[in-house]
């Protein structure tokens, strides 16, 4: 234990998830106590949250560990060169000619209604969208503090303005993705050494986080990026976390301040926080965030959904990211993806939302999700007429086809479980998912296959 040892409020503190399961849970004694060595950690440790604090994250949270499925949506000046959402930086284009790509910038009107559209189809129930990338370009009425923004250039309109609204007309939450890093802004790299220009760097950031905080109704999910050069006492970000609470106080933030905040963000991978704290893996559906023309490397239906199980298994969310064209127009692969996606929910999302952390994992051609006693199976390689589980631990009491709620027979004993007389060919596409009723929270045990299983007196 040693390091990892820490106290009940601070595993609460770190989770919305689970409230009074983790109150109950065994081994957590109200008296543990973080070692001292971490409490003189250098770095800011998260600070000591009240009680009053901690109900209230559980309370602005809750949706959002039930939501589980998210739509991110990268799309500013980058788009229209089409060659990803780094190429100022990585082609290195001098700003004044970079500059000259907010003109040309002219997306069709209330293009986000498509997104919210397909996002609602697509079973994800919220979006988060850049409102300023690392080029600096603001795609939002920030001319109180510069013209570089969508009102002042091509577009002629607030485009965030536009995305709020689509995103509540298809009741999906709001979240703003907001870039600390800006290669535009003369402030955005010398503030690193120069007290005068972080001053004013940080005034302007906060300015612009304000307005983002104040003129748009309730936003739900702040997503901070990249704080380079920065750390969170040259951002500022206690102040800046305080504000944005004061202005909304109802919202998430996430920890690409310098600051915990609610929750981690992995990226284009899938991992766990440990101690329950609560995460959301990012992840591109190609491999660009930004549109990027000849990017083809598509993610297929069955691996984002095989993403998404993996994500909800361990009581994770799962953003996952189009990257719309100069006009706002989706590709068309990226609408085809999700909308299978979103069909294959209609009929599984039971196995998916608001699921439970779940201990079985161990199959050749099947991962698992829990809610309650009941065990999601989900075949991504059908093997044929039976399929099965080994080491469950517990006693299977029925199971059915989700996608038909056609009952399946089983057979168990002490080392597996045999569900049979199925169709050869998989019955629902690209994953079929077994609902399997149990007598308790479903528990795998492979080791005691391993040991127990009966064997042959080989060579003695
Ligand atoms: C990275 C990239 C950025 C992208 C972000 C999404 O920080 O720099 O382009 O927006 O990941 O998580």
């Amino acid at each position: 234990m040693g390091n990892d040892r820490i106290s009940r409020r601070e595993l609460l503190a770190s989770t919305g998830a689970s409230l009074a399961s983790l109150a109950a849970a065994p081994g957590i004694s109200a008296r543990s106590t973080v070692p001292l060595n971490r409490l003189l950690e250098p770095q800011s440790p998260p600070p000591q949250e009240s009680d009053a604090e901690i109900t209230d994250r559980a309370r602005r949270m809750k949706w959002w560990h039930e939501a589980r499925f998210g739509m991110f949506i990268h799309w500013g000046l980058y788009s229209v060169m089409g060659r990803h959402e780094w190429v100022m930086e990585n082609e290195g284009i001098p700003v004044n000619e970079y500059e000259s790509l907010a003109k040309r910038f002219k997306p069709m009107p209330n293009a986000a209604r498509a997104w919210a559209k397909l996002a609602k189809q697509a079973g994800q129930k919220y979006m988060v969208m850049t409102t300023k990338h690392h080029e600096g370009f603001c795609n939002f009425d920030a001319s109180k503090y510069t013209n570089y923004c969508a009102p002042k250039q091509g577009p002629g309109r607030d485009l965030v303005k536009e995305y709020v609204e689509a995103a509540r007309a298809e009741g999906l939450r709001v979240g703003f993705y907001y870039s600390l890093m800006d290669w535009h802004h003369p402030d955005g790299s010398r503030c690193a050494d120069d007290e005068d220009a972080r001053k004013r760097f940080v005034e302007y950031t906060h300015g612009l986080i304000r307005e983002l905080m104040t003129n748009y109704g309730k936003i739900d999910v702040l997503w901070y990026d990249v704080a380079w050069p920065l750390e969170a006492d040259g951002w500022e970000s206690e102040r800046m976390n305080k504000m944005v609470f004061e202005l909304q106080p109802d919202i998430i933030v996430n920890n690409r301040n310098k600051l915990p905040g609610d929750f981690s963000t992995p990226e284009q991978q899938i991992t766990a926080e440990k101690n329950g704290r609560a995460w959301e893996s990012c992840m591109t559906l190609n491999d660009s965030w930004g549109f990027q023309r000849a990017d083809d490397d598509w993610k297929s239906s069955r691996r984002v959904i095989q993403n998404l199980i993996t994500c909800a298994r361990d009581t994770g969310n799962y953003l996952l990211n189009i990257g719309p064209e100069p006009d706002g127009s989706i590709p068309p692969e990226s609408v085809s993806v999700l909308t299978e996606v979103g069909q294959w929910l209609q009929r599984n999302g039971e196995s998916i939302y608001e699921s439970d952390l779940c201990q079985p994992t161990r199959s050749n051609y099947a991962s698992f999700t829990r809610k309650g006693n009941t065990l999601y199976m989900h075949v991504h390689y059908w093997p044929g007429s039976y399929v099965v589980i080994a080491g469950l631990m517990v006693q299977v009491k029925s199971a059915r086809m989700l996608a038909n709620g056609q009952k399946v027979n089983f057979q168990q004993d002490r080392f597996r479980v045999r569900f049979t007389d199925l169709p050869v060919k998989a019955p629902d596409h690209p994953v079929t998912t077994i609902a399997i009723e149990c007598d308790s929270e479903p528990k795998q045990d492979n080791i005691f296959v391993r040991k127990e299983r009966p064997r042959q007196s080989v060579g003695v």
